[in-house]
């Protein structure tokens, strides 16, 4: 299979990209579709952890391995701005965190540099489509290059491929279960555990950060919400414009209550047209036993697809982890170099 070289920048060296460079790496022989895919670093970067920089190419294996051992890497031998601005490379890998109170910052400022340059943009970061998503993709249509985020919302799914490959037909709404933290501790709550000990819980096993304020509170799940609105609907918004509520007053009361009454409560989002314009929102609902959402179970995630042409489409997510996400990342860069 011909191999094209990616020459790429990447920021972010946490779970999703480690987890990335391990598939492409060690794990390598375990992806036969992968083959096709020749990622050559030529500078990583962390926030608080340093980074790498080559013009002749990184090896990602001995990068992993190295920073698997020291824990970091050497200090940055430039800011990250500046290598997007000055280095030869062909996309930008962008797997920084989310920061609602940046609005979406610095990593909208990266994208908008690499697309800017020509370069292409793959990111997991939900800040750039949520937050800018009409400058950053009219950028890139001017300048003929992709800016791909597959796993932005629900990870390794095939939600804006699928989407992509739906020639004329438009998408009129949409409602899903896209947080699986909150889904998981939905469901700590049915079986009688308080919130504080369902988080604990999710905690323990690796599903919530230690702040879990951005599951908790609906903001992951609003910024999933403006980015899907975003992209199907045209509704130019930002996670701070959708409708939103959390499930931090919901009780183990509560959902016993709905339990005996043959329902579940789940974090809906939903977007749809109103009056002229997108409303979107994201909060606790009580849905009957029957429902589809009712069988999202523990970290599953679903979105459900409305058309003008076409009847209802369904997308369940069982049980993601970190190589579904990487795997999103993957595609997207498979996107680019197979053209499709
Ligand atoms: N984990 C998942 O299952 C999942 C699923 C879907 C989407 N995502 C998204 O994928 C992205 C990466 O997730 P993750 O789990 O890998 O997060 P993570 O483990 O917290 O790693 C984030 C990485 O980004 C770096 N970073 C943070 N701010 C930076 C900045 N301003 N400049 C340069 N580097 C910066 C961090 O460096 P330091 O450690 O030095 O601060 C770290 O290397 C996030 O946006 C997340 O929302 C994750």
């Amino acid at each position: 299979m011909k191999r094209e070289k990616l020459r790429a920048v990447i920021i972010g060296f946490g779970n999703v990209g480690r987890k990335m460079a391990m598939m492409l790496t060690e794990e390598a022989g375990q992806y036969p579709g992968l083959d096709g895919l020749d990622l050559q670093p030529v500078a990583i970067f962390t926030g608080r952890h340093g980074g790498v920089a080559s013009a002749g190419g990184i090896d990602l294996m001995k990068a992993l391995k190295q920073y698997r051992e020291k824990g970091s890497f050497p200090e940055a031998p430039m800011a990250v701005l500046q290598a997007l601005e000055t280095m030869d490379y062909d996309v930008l890998v962008e797997l920084s965190t989310l920061d609602i109170k940046k609005r979406g910052e610095p990593a909208i400022s990266h994208v908008r540099a690499a697309l800017r340059r020509g370069k292409h943009a793959v990111t997991a970061n939900k800040g750039p489509a949520a937050f800018a998503y009409r400058e950053l993709s009219d950028l890139a249509r001017r300048r003929k290059v992709r800016f791909l985020f597959e796993s932005a919302v629900m990870d390794g799914a095939p939600v804006f491929s699928l989407g992509r490959t739906l020639k004329g037909v438009r998408v009129t709404g949409f409602s899903g279960i896209f947080n699986t933290t909150t889904n998981y501790v939905l469901s700590r709550l049915e079986a009688g555990e308080s919130m504080a000990e369902a988080v604990r819980t999710a905690q323990r096993l690796g599903f919530a950060e230690s702040d879990p304020s951005l599951d908790l509170d609906g903001w992951d799940a609003a910024a999933k919400t403006a980015i899907l609105a975003n992209v199907f609907l045209d509704a130019g918004i930002d996670p701070l414009q959708v409708e939103r509520r959390g499930i931090r007053e919901l009780t183990p009361e509560a959902a016993a209550r709905a339990a005996t009454a043959g329902k579940r409560f789940k974090l809906v989002c939903r977007a749809w047209r109103e009056d002229g314009r997108v409303r979107a929102e994201v909060r606790p609902q009580e849905v009957g036993a029957g429902h589809c959402f009712a069988a999202v179970n523990g970290r599953a995630a679903a979105l459900r697809l409305e058309f003008d042409m076409l009847g209802p489409l369904w997308i369940m997510e069982e049980d993601p982890d970190l190589m579904d996400t990487a795997a999103g990342v993957l595609q997207d860069l498979l996107v680019i170099t197979t053209d499709d």
